[in-house]
Parts: structure tokens; C-alpha cells; sequence
């Protein structure tokens, strides 16, 4: 079954321990905590010190989204509370050494692609990845509208993980809905991030239920 991410970008921050655990009861795998630069993004959003806080509150594993320039500067820094921690492949990092020195602090490793990349340009990364994100909307906002684009991204990257015979997590960020999650899940996604679509409902949890079961 796909698993779901939801993002806590746009979420209220001052009751996010109660809807953190409206998430928990609802089945979700993982959080997704989007950590923008205002460099490599044009957006701020929040860093560690609000993940060391969410990471008290949860024993659900954390998905960080680091959107920042040579992200190389912060691995240690965020490895600290995340269980899966990924950087943009076009950040200006020594890709491969990034990679590795995340796993080296016992973290699992993901690399990110914005829209303009291709899934080839990641091919030779992948044996160091433990997920692959792929990034269904320009990098930096939430409640942006999904990309078709993606779908064959997903599934060259799908096709290739079988050909290389590697079992990593193949994830999706950006304008998840009911619509758009079943494509992207037939299309090679095994996690799905949703950040609008689950922090806009009145019912969160019928929303995850929702994407759960399409
Ligand atoms: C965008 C972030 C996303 C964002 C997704 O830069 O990486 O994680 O929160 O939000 P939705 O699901 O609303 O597109
Ligand atoms: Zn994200």
C-alpha cells in the first residue's frame, strides 16, 4: 500500500501536537517537514529547533525536505532528528559525498528533483539513496498544482530501481489530491506527500483514508 507524508507546511503551528496526533490515528507512515533558505527557494519556512520540538512529540518517522543552498553545510545539523533526509540535486553540493555522509550518521539518504531535472540526471546516484523524491511542483510553496511532467519521471525511475535491482522509496511532493494520488501511485510512487489537501480538511483523517484507498 502507498504511504502517505502529509506536509506540515501550511498547517497551524500552534495546534500541530493535536493534529499530529489526529495524523498518527489516521495511519499515516511519516511526516514531511519542508526547510526552505529563502536562497535556493524564495520562501522561509522553520529549521531545526521546530523539528527538535516535533520529534518530542512523535514517534512517527520524520521525512525532512531541505529546499537550501549547498545543503552539504547542515547534514550533521539536521541528521540529528531525521529519519530520512533529503537535499535538492541542484543545491551545489557534492552530490554523492552528501549522500553518503547522511547514511554515515545513520540516516536514510534521498536526493530531490525539481521539475526541470530529469530522473536520467539521478540514475547513478541511486545505490546511495534509500528514496528518490520527485518534486510535482516548483520547489517553495504549498498548494501549488500538480505537474503531469512527474508521472514519467516516476516511472523511469520506477523502471530503473527494477533494473539495478535496488528496493528504495520512490516519493512525490506537490499537489497530491484525490485525483492526482491514484496517478501518481499506478505511475512508480510509494510515498506520496500532501500537505493542502490534508491540512485544509475539516477531517483530516477521512482525507488520508481517502488517498489511502484509492
Ligand atoms: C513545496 C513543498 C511541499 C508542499 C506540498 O515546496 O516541498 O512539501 O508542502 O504541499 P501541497 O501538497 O499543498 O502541494
Ligand atoms: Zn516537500
Amino acid at each position: 500500500m502507498v504511504k502517505i507524508s502529509p506536509s506540515v507546511l501550511t498547517a497551524d503551528f500552534l495546534t500541530l501536537s493535536d493534529d499530529i496526533k489526529k495524523l498518527e490515528a489516521a495511519g499515516v507512515d511519516m511526516l514531511h517537514l519542508d526547510v526552505m533558505d529563502g536562497q535556493f527557494v524564495p520562501n522561509l519556512s522553520f529549521g531545526n529547533p521546530i523539528i527538535k520540538s516535533i520529534k518530542a512529540h512523535t514517534d512517527l518517522p520524520l521525512d525532512v525536505h531541505l529546499m537550501i543552498d549547498r545543503p552539504h553545510r547542515y547534514i550533521d545539523e539536521f541528521a540529528e532528528y531525521a529519519d530520512y533526509l533529503s537535499f535538492h540535486y541542484e543545491a551545489g553540493s557534492d552530490n554523492a559525498a552528501t549522500l553518503k555522509r547522511i547514511r554515515e550518521l545513520g540516516v536514510k539518504s534521498a536526493i530531490v528533483i525539481k521539475p526541470c531535472t530529469s530522473a536520467q540526471a539521478v540514475f547513478d546516484l541511486l545505490p546511495l539513496c534509500d528514496m528518490v523524491l520527485v518534486m510535482s511542483v516548483e520547489p517553495g510553496f504549498g498548494g501549488q498544482k500538480f505537474m503531469p511532467q512527474a508521472l514519467e519521471k516516476l516511472s523511469a525511475l520506477r523502471d530503473e530501481c527494477a533494473r539495478r535491482n535496488l528496493n528504495i522509496e520512490i516519493e512525490v511532493d506537490g499537489g497530491i489530491n484525490a485525483e492526482t494520488a491514484p496517478l501518481a501511485a499506478r505511475a512508480g510512487a510509494t510515498v506520496l506527500v500532501a500537505g493542502n489537501y490534508i491540512f485544509s480538511a475539516e477531517d483530516m483523517a477521512s482525507r488520508v483514508k481517502e488517498i489511502k484507498s484509492l
